[in-house]
């Protein structure tokens, strides 16, 4: 992909992943994009790199404004190797003045690359330095999304580069909000944030009551990652606000996996029950669903049933699996309910239990154990169970 003018001096120069289909457990099915900016002033300047393997489309893209030597400023907002894995190679080629980054990100740019010799200039939040015609004000992230993460706001053009925090994984021609549809690039957006940012939630909180108490205006949000929001940045500050309070609709997602269909019968009945009362409800078998795409829909449902045949005194292992991602990033306010069925030991119903009792979900029902098959007075209970999920959220909502 060419280069692109942000605005008036400010390019795009990143990269465009289109067949990258996994990003560490998280599937990304449109492909990703790393993006680069950059700022032609007195003090040239590049913020970030990209992925180790993009170096020609770094360079290239870079060529076609300036020399590469004639940069003098790089900035490294995140040290994460989708950002930093050019670092070394680009510092090398453009022997920069300086190198800025956080305090931490200085740490663990020395731990990633042991560069004692590279012209770091660590900066704080609130620290300014001046590019001739335009400034860049810093403001730490820290765990948005790691700890050496910050962002880089022009005020002049009241740019705000966000490094991870709005982004969306996902590869395209366009670059900018206002080319593609709104309701697709939200849905990419947030299934990014629920796969990557929804543990650090509190921190989303506290980072928008500071952009709002120092009265940060921003017309463009560029993130490291997919398209630029030019035309609503306000809508993904919106959304970023409802996702890190973690609100939930009045709805429930039934997740099972299942050996003979007895697990699978009971899912049924549970969803019946949730309609019936008038919740909305979703049903994932996990045979066919990936585990990324089913987080996206934690993040507004207000319950989570969870089932699972029993296996060798446990649970099937795809279920083993959701639970040690989900436990990861932190869902908050949620109900819970286990169900399964087992042959002649069952403990897989247990099991589910404790990992939500850990997870702090709110566990309505002791769960529902059926051996073997279910008949009609299993499923009845089933049914009972949907019901008395959805009237618990109704009254929540
Ligand atoms: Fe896109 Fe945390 O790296």
């Amino acid at each position: 992909m060419p280069p692109i003018e942000v605005f008036k001096d400010i390019y795009w120069v990143g990269a465009v992943d289109w067949n990258i289909r996994d990003f560490h457990g998280y599937s990304v099915d449109k492909g990703s994009s790393y993006n680069a900016f950059l700022a032609i002033d007195d003090k040239v300047t590049l913020f970030d790199t990209v992925k180790r393997g993009f170096k020609n489309d770094l360079i290239g893209n870079i060529r076609q404004i300036i020399d590469p030597a004639e940069i003098d400023y790089l900035i490294v907002n995140h040290v994460e190797m989708d950002h930093s894995g050019l670092i070394a190679e680009i510092a090398d080629l453009v022997q920069p003045e300086k190198i800025i980054c956080s305090e931490m990100g200085k740490k663990n740019l020395l731990a990633h690359f042991h560069k004692e010799e590279w012209p770091y200039e660590a900066v704080r939040t609130g620290d300014t330095i001046s590019l001739g015609k335009r400034s860049v004000q810093f403001i730490e992230t820290r765990m948005l999304h790691w700890p050496d993460s910050m962002f880089s706001y022009i005020p002049e053009d009241r740019l705000l580069i966000s490094s991870d925090a709005f982004g969306q994984h996902l590869a395209s021609s366009e670059r900018f909000d206002d080319e593609v549809d709104l309701s697709m690039l939200l849905g990419h957006a947030a299934k990014y944030y629920a796969n990557i940012i929804l543990p650090y939630s509190a921190l989303v909180q506290k980072l928008l009551a500071q952009v709002r108490e120092i009265g940060l205006k921003i017309d463009i949000i560029a993130p490291d990652h997919g398209l630029i929001w030019r035309k609503n940045p306000q809508k993904i500050l919106e959304h970023y606000d409802i996702w890190s309070q973690q609100k939930s609709k009045v709805k429930a997602l039934v997740i099972y996996d299942t050996m003979w269909h007895s697990t699978e019968m009971m899912a049924k009945a549970i969803v019946e029950g949730l309609v019936e009362q008038g919740a909305s409800a979703q049903l994932f078998d996990l045979s066919s669903n990936h585990r990324s795409d089913i987080i996206t829909e934690v993040l507004d449902a207000g319950a989570i049933i969870i089932g699972s045949s029993t296996l060798n005194n446990g649970m099937l292992p795809h279920m083993a699996d959701l639970l040690h991602y989900m436990r990861g990033l932190r869902p908050a306010k949620k109900i819970g309910a286990a169900f399964g069925s087992y042959g002649w030991s069952g403990e897989a119903v247990k099991l589910i239990t404790t990992a939500m009792e850990e997870m702090k979900f709110e566990i309505l029902d002791p769960g529902i154990k059926v051996q073997y098959v279910p008949q009609d007075d299993d499923l009845k209970r089933c049914v009972d169970l949907g019901r008395k999920v959805a009237r618990s959220l109704k009254k929540q909502g």
